[in-house]
């Protein structure tokens, strides 16, 4: 797994179907010399690492090494003048770091990372660890880049401690988890964009020469750039390509990019987002930065889409749901908003019950005096003329049903018109002297403070504890202004967004402790909080709060990148569409919505007999299917953005599902063949409903016809391997 050569003074990180190689150049130097499908060990680097000092390189003395044309493993401002990975201000004002390599250390196990989330491993024996030591001994600083792989996943991890051994204090202004440098390639940059309603649209562009770069200075992950960016050469597609893929574990302000130098070097990092951020290091101290993952794959986007999906479900979601199959559920919000009673809620789940839904989750407006977006946020206590027994009265009454219930929360907002505000006006961020802007009329709560912190676990958990709550909804409905703390110090005001977020997992980490068996659904006005670091905490995730079947096939796709179906929440709402008012078949709306965590988000009591009759069947047919979608591989086949059609197909052991939704019917269109994936070439495969039999080579090779046929029209395929 983790190897080092002595003598070369090579290490050798290897997966089950990848290496990733770097050196130590001059015993000084860690550099990069390859990452991409296995290979054998070689014998000395310096064909691989060409030493080459060009005009205008500074180089020491002694060694006379380029850092500038070097692909270095790790980086920091000094002789290296391209974007490091590190960069800290020492006491004498000056921003310089001089590092050299130390000391190594192999071991078995990957550990954790204090305070934040981390692929997991079940046993020492699934990964193992390198932490390597380089140091700055004028000033005393020590840097461990941690890597750890994990062979059967295809997984690397890097993150990055930093200890101050010295005894001045140092201010870190920037830490990148994870630099990797590659000479000589032509890539393209693959990201996620999007806002509000609109998230994550696959992107992709030339990697440039210069630097190019997604960030999000917003508090967390945001609607807008995901955490995640992928690098892939030329014409790589689905199938086919060389495709590296980057996700950070972490929920907070994050930059990922790409700097390009003439001598054709492409540095790729990913990590906290230096903007605003500082964090000062006393003597003795530690930082820890948050992990970030690393795949390869040799066979295109999809391989990579895989290898996260994978590792999500497996090594990154915790908890009962990781293994067992997701409720189908119904939510309230879009069925009636904030105005509701007790016995609206109780009607919704009797029907959703008659149908087989399986969750009843109430929404937002059910605490303080909550009848619309301007009160009461921080009060936790149920609104008891809307709920006059309360919330375990009325989960008590699901419950009895036979259905499992769940619960809103927005446990970081503070409403300026709730008690908690009245009562504790600098609970929230805020920076003194300035107005509090406010986002949805609501301000946040400063989880830095541990006052702060301790009253949301026990709100929180005061619920869970006394009602039988199964899930919880945790929605964060704005992003950060004026980002300070009343209980900090001027100096330590530059750490408030990266403390807020280890503030909101210390939390997240307490209630799970406390509630174990409760299913958590993230959610940040739909999928504003989306990454690997928050699926640590929240198993899936509420994906957009558009929920149009069209515009869903968009998004989702582009969450698929990264992120597996059983961690998208995805809902059939009413038509019209409340966001864009489009009228699409339930048949469509089904089909889409199963492509994720299914679920409805109408009433059901207002569906026709002939609707209902339909629902029910879509929810027997989700259940059938679910595992498959859930637990199985992902093939994109066509892709929404290019094809004016979706093909998303699901394998697991022998079942295959397959969707194809139409996008704009075309006149006299031409057929679009659809070839699967995934399949076993040799074995025979069953279409469940004509009952005819095809060779797992045909369905690949030649596959099947489709026509755009009605506009918005969606279809499911199941086969079933027979031999
Ligand atoms: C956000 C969520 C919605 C709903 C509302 C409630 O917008 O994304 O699903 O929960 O908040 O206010």
């Amino acid at each position: 797994m983790i190897k080092f050569d002595e003598k070369n003074r090579i290490f050798y990180l290897e997966t089950n179907n990848t290496s990733y190689i770097f050196g130590l150049l001059k015993d000084k130097h860690p550099v990069h010399i390859y990452w991409g499908s296995k290979i054998a060990e070689i014998s000395s680097f310096e064909d691989a690492v060409p030493v080459d000092v060009r005009a205008f390189c500074t180089v020491d003395e002694k060694n006379q090494i380029p850092e500038e044309t070097l692909t270095m493993e790790f980086a920091a401002l000094g002789t290296d003048v391209r974007t490091p990975s590190f960069h800290a201000f020492y006491e004498d004002g000056t921003g310089l770091s001089k590092l050299s390599y130390k000391s190594y250390k192999i071991f078995n196990g990957k550990p954790a990372l204090k305070g934040l989330p981390a692929i997991y491993t079940e046993s020492d024996s699934e990964a193992q660890t390198l932490e390597l030591e380089l140091a700055d001994d004028l000033k005393g600083l020590s840097i461990f880049v941690c890597y750890s792989v994990l062979p059967q996943y295809d997984v690397i991890t890097k993150s990055v401690r930093v200890k101050n051994n010295g005894n001045e204090k140092i201010k870190l202004s920037r830490v990148m988890s994870s630099t990797v440098d590659f000479r000589s390639e032509d890539f393209d940059f693959i990201h996620l964009a999007g806002a509000w309603a609109t998230e994550r649209h696959i992107s992709r562009e030339a990697v440039m020469t210069g630097i190019q770069m997604i960030d999000s200075k917003r508090g967390s992950s945001s609607h807008h750039h995901n955490p995640f960016f992928a690098l892939a050469s030329k014409g790589a597609d689905e199938e086919n390509g060389n495709v590296y893929g980057f996700s950070l574990m972490y929920s907070g302000n994050f930059v990922a990019g790409t700097e390009k130098t003439y001598y054709d070097i492409t540095r790729a990092f990913i990590g906290i987002n230096p903007f605003n951020f500082g964090w000062n290091l006393n003597p003795g101290d530690e930082f820890q930065s948050p992990e970030a993952v690393l795949v390869y794959s040799d066979r295109g986007i999809g391989k990579m889409s895989r290898l996260f999906h994978k590792v999500a479900r497996e090594r990154i979601c915790r908890g009962k749901y990781r293994d067992e199959m997701r409720p189908v559920l119904i939510n309230n919000w879009e069925a009636t908003y904030f105005e509701f009673t007790e016995s609206d809620i109780i009607s919704i789940a009797k029907k959703a019950k008659e149908a087989g839904v399986e969750l009843m989750v109430l929404d937002d407006g059910w605490f303080g005096k909550r009848d619309g977006g301007n009160s009461s946020l921080g009060d936790w206590v149920p609104y008891k003329e809307k709920l006059p027994d309360g919330i375990e009265g009325l989960a008590g009454k699901i419950e009895n049903m036979g259905m499992k219930f769940g619960l809103w929360f927005e446990p970081e907002m503070i409403s300026p018109d709730s008690d908690l505000y009245r009562a504790h006006p600098d609970w929230c961020l805020h920076v003194k002297g300035r107005e509090r802007t406010l986002g949805r009329n609501q301000l946040i709560l400063d989880f830095t403070r541990e006052d702060v912190r301790e009253y949301i676990k026990n709100a929180v958990c005061s619920i869970l504890s006394t009602a039988p709550v199964s899930y919880v909804k945790w929605d964060f409905n704005r992003n950060m202004s004026e980002v300070g703390s009343a209980l900090l110090d001027e100096e330590h005001q530059c750490e408030v967004y990266h403390r807020y977020v280890l503030g909101v997992y210390e939390v997240m980490e307490h209630i799970l402790k406390n509630h174990p068996d409760v299913l958590f659904e993230g959610c940040s006005g739909g999928g504003g909080r989306f990454d690997l670091g928050w699926l640590y905490y929240m198993p899936q995730i509420w994906t957009s709060d558009d929920s149009d079947a069209i515009e869903r096939l968009e998004i989702q796709e582009g969450t698929s990148m990264v992120y597996p179906a059983c961690t998208m929440g995805a809902h059939v709402s009413a038509v019209p569409n409340h966001q864009v008012g489009r009228n699409t078949p339930l048949n469509t709306r089904g089909l889409v919505a199963m492509s994720g965590q299914f679920g409805y988000e109408l009433d059901l009591a207002k569906l026709s007999d002939e609707e209902f009759e339909e629902v029910k069947e879509q929810i027997k047919l989700y259940k059938e299917i679910r595992e498959t979608v859930q637990h199985g591989e992902m093939y994109r086949l066509k892709s929404p953005q290019k094809d004016n059609c979706a093909a998303w197909e699901y394998v697991k052991d022998d079942d295959v599902v397959l969707f194809y939704h139409n996008i704009l019917a075309r006149a006299n269109s031409p057929y679009e063949r659809v070839k699967l994936c995934g399949l076993d070439e040799n074995a025979k495969y069953k279409d469940l409903e004509t009952g005819k039999i095809y060779g797992g080579d045909y369905l690949s090779k030649f596959g099947i016809y489709k026509t755009h046929g009605s506009e918005f029209t969606s279809e499911i395929i199941r086969f079933k391997k027979i031999q």
